[in-house]
């Protein structure tokens, strides 16, 4: 089922609402990340990017057979040919394949999502330790010119919350300042064995 306010409006609109290289620059993508995994393709605004800096595959999901196809287009037109995509429900199916095998999983503008402890604790899953699960979001304020409803748009506090309640995940640092509308964190999966209880 497709996430609740996780539809998009125009290409070009979207795509003036973030500072795409400001935001991948601050989370730390780079050539040292080979096998990226990312929930929701969108229009490949992320997606190419990512694709262009690291040394290896971004394999991206979407529930969106369009969205698949227009960052498909993209990706071809732009040259970047290391991008794996799957039309795939990640809430119903997961990302599939081998637990702790990536360096990267990105959740950019979805934990509104009805389930966030279920896709953080699917992308810790899949996060080899050491790896990270990259998170972006909207500002927790009503003057953003888009995001979800206040009333479902995760704060900061939380994303750190839910991601050390899977027991896998703890923040590498303080929130990031993401200008102009977005905030991120870099949630690092734990060495092996050093999984935390989970706090209720
Ligand atoms: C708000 S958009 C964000 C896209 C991209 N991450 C970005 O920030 O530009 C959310 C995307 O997630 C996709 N999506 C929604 N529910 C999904 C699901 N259950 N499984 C996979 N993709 C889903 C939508 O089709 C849409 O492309």
């Amino acid at each position: 089922m497709k996430v609740r306010e996780s539809g998009m409006p125009e290409e070009a609109y979207w795509e003036t609402l973030f500072d795409v290289a400001l935001i991948l620059d601050r989370l730390g993508v780079d050539a040292r990340l080979r096998n990226v995994l990312e929930f929701g393709c969108g229009y490949g605004t992320f997606t190419i990017p990512v694709a262009r800096r690291i040394s290896g595959t971004v394999t991206t999901f979407d529930i969106d057979p369009a969205m698949v196809d227009r960052a498909r287009q993209r990706a071809t037109a732009a040259g970047a040919y290391n991008v794996l995509y799957v039309v795939e429900d990640v809430f119903a199916k997961g990302f599939g394949g081998e637990p702790a095998s990536k360096d990267a999983c990105l959740l950019f503008n979805i934990l509104h999502c009805e389930e966030p402890m279920k896709l953080l604790a699917e992308a810790a899953r899949v996060v080899r330790p050491g790896g990270v699960v990259l998170v972006i979001h909207w500002r927790h304020d009503p003057a953003t010119p888009r995001g979800p409803s206040m009333e479902i748009r995760p704060r900061p506090e939380q994303v750190v919350a839910w991601g050390e309640r899977t027991g896998l995940l703890e923040p590498e640092g303080t929130m990031i300042d993401l200008p102009p509308w977005h905030y991120g964190f870099r949630l690092r999966r734990r060495a092996a064995g050093a999984r935390r209880e989970e706090t209720k």
